[in-house]
């Protein structure tokens, strides 16, 4: 029988104490492992880390319980743990007898960010096909982690806090933290992971945004039940019961509702590919008016890779005749639908603020496909300040008195081809090497001017010396080269000095 897990302030405190007493913590943990049982361990082989943590105190005990999913002997637990009790930590749900011993019954592990640490619960991967099974900080968790803009803000909302993940991190740079869940399960595991922590979040129970239907927030941050399907629920963390994407749809224009003016919303998502429609008119008649709004695309699943790495992430067997229904099923209705393949991305949205509300908002769709090595958060705070600026210089006149330059991460690269003389150059890029690594292929004009541009002269001055050198006449260079270098301020490429 699965019990809610529920730790009183007295026994998150003994608790914590136990776990920073024998270095359960992520620095502990990597320790005691070394680099290679560590790796494999994250690879789901556990053999290494039992060996590595065979002579390993208090510590050993811990990583094989919680970690490791082994029986540990009572004396050894009540050591571990110790000022809590064993039954203590059987009646928050923590542990379950086993024999004469006790085994984990929820899933706790260290977690840390480059800023700090925390310990983080959620459900055993074991029980993974529990229909409200509580996931722990998993890929997307992480890639939205990364995406986040990390600046001080007075509220922040997390929407579908699970385990409660996106809340840690909010506590960092958020006033005050609120955190919804329409799963009683998840957010009973969301407030054991806050005491845990010591970390005051307002919880609420609800669907989407009923539990503050009259509220706004200065940042919302959501990692919903994303995946597209026929509408019903096999999972709670995955399945919205809408079909397809219409639980983004919803989302999506209500958000801004709930934001300040200026306020910030970040999620992930998934949108149909419906044959006939391109996938960023779907997703553009979705969002409210007043909203800039930058859709980036990070993968494209044709149907059968979608439903088959969906059903592989609930750990079934796909070969079951239980997964081949559920496969068929699933694939019929995106027959019907005519969806050709799956989107999946992350999506930032703001409410313009007051002193804007005149202006176009600006809405930009990317596909940022692949590896991405640098967090997107950073990138993202820079789109919206790079937008603002560029709101602020709309007029070809504002933008050509501006003094810019090439940010330092910027290189050109160019393309040549053997020739009978050599190599003989065909084309040249500028490319970011940091972040989404954007790249615009230049022409002669364009790579002389962005030379020039080192923050000395205003941009219109440099396009005059060009039109001299070129001997072409400057408005035509302006109308020639102003669109592009729009694009590059937008792409961090070039910076306003
Ligand atoms: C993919 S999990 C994300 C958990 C966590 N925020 C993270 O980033 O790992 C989605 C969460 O949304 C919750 N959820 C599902 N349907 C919801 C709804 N209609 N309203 C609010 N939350 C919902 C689930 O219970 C689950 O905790």
């Amino acid at each position: 029988m699965r019990v809610l897990p529920h730790l009183s302030p007295a026994c998150a405190e003994s608790l914590r104490a136990a776990l920073l007493r024998a270095r359960f913590t992520t620095d502990g943990v990597r320790e005691l492992l070394g680099p290679s049982a560590h790796a494999a361990l994250g690879r789901g082989e556990v053999e290494p880390a039992f060996r590595a943590g065979r002579e390993a105190g208090e510590l050993g005990v811990l990583v094989r319980l919680l970690l490791l999913g082994a029986t540990e002997p009572d004396a050894a637990v009540r050591a571990a743990l110790a000022p809590l009790t064993p039954s203590d930590a059987r009646d928050a749900g923590l542990l379950v007898p086993d024999g004469d011993g006790w085994r984990a019954a929820l899933d706790l592990r260290p977690y840390a960010d480059d800023d700090g640490e925390w310990w983080v619960l959620s459900d055993l991967d074991a029980r993974r096909q529990d229909r409200d099974h509580v996931t722990g900080v998993g890929g997307a968790s992480l890639t939205l982690a990364a995406a986040t803009v990390r600046r001080p803000v007075g509220s922040l909302l997390d929407l579908g806090t699970g385990c409660g993940v996106q809340a840690l991190h909010a506590g960092r740079h958020a006033r005050t933290v609120t955190a919804t869940d329409v799963a009683p399960r998840a957010l009973a595991m969301a407030r054991a992971t806050f005491a845990l922590n010591a970390l005051d979040v307002e919880l609420l129970e609800g669907a989407w945004l009923e539990p503050v239907a009259d509220r706004r927030f200065d940042q919302i941050v959501s990692n919903p039940p994303f995946v597209p399907g026929p509408a019903r629920v096999d999972y709670v963390y995955r399945d919205s019961g809408q079909d397809g994407d219409a639980a983004l749809a919803a989302l999506l224009r209500a958000l801004p509702g709930h934001l300040e003016p200026g306020g910030v919303a970040q999620l992930l998502g998934s949108w149909l590919h419906v044959r006939g429609e391109d996938w960023p008119d779907r997703v553009r008649s979705w969002l409210p008016p007043g909203v800039d709004a930058w859709i980036v695309q990070r993968e494209v699943s044709d149907p059968a890779l979608h439903v088959g790495t969906w059903q592989r992430d609930a750990g079934l067997d796909l070969a079951s005749p239980a997964a081949r229904a559920q496969a068929g099923e699933w694939l019929d209705w995106m027959e019907r639908e005519h969806v050709e393949a799956v989107g999946f991305g992350f999506l930032t949205l703001r409410r313009l603020d007051g002193a804007s509300t005149d202006a176009e908002p600006t809405v930009v769709f990317e596909d940022v496909l692949g590896e991405v090595s640098d967090p997107l958060g950073p990138e993202t705070a820079g789109w919206l300040d790079r937008i603002d600026w560029l709101r602020a210089h709309t007029s070809d006149e504002a933008l050509l008195a501006a003094p810019l330059a090439v940010a330092s991460s910027v290189v050109l690269e160019t393309y040549a081809e053997p020739g009978t003389e050599g190599w003989a150059e065909v084309g040249a890029a500028v490319a970011r090497m940091d972040g989404p690594r954007w790249r615009h292929e230049v022409d002669g004009p364009a790579a002389a001017l962005l030379a020039g541009c080192q923050g000395a002269l205003a941009l219109g001055e440099l396009v005059k010396l060009l039109a001299v050198a070129h001997d072409r006449p400057a408005g035509e260079l302006v109308a020639a080269t102003l669109p592009a270098v729009r694009e590059f301020l937008r792409h961090g490429i070039l910076v306003p000095v």
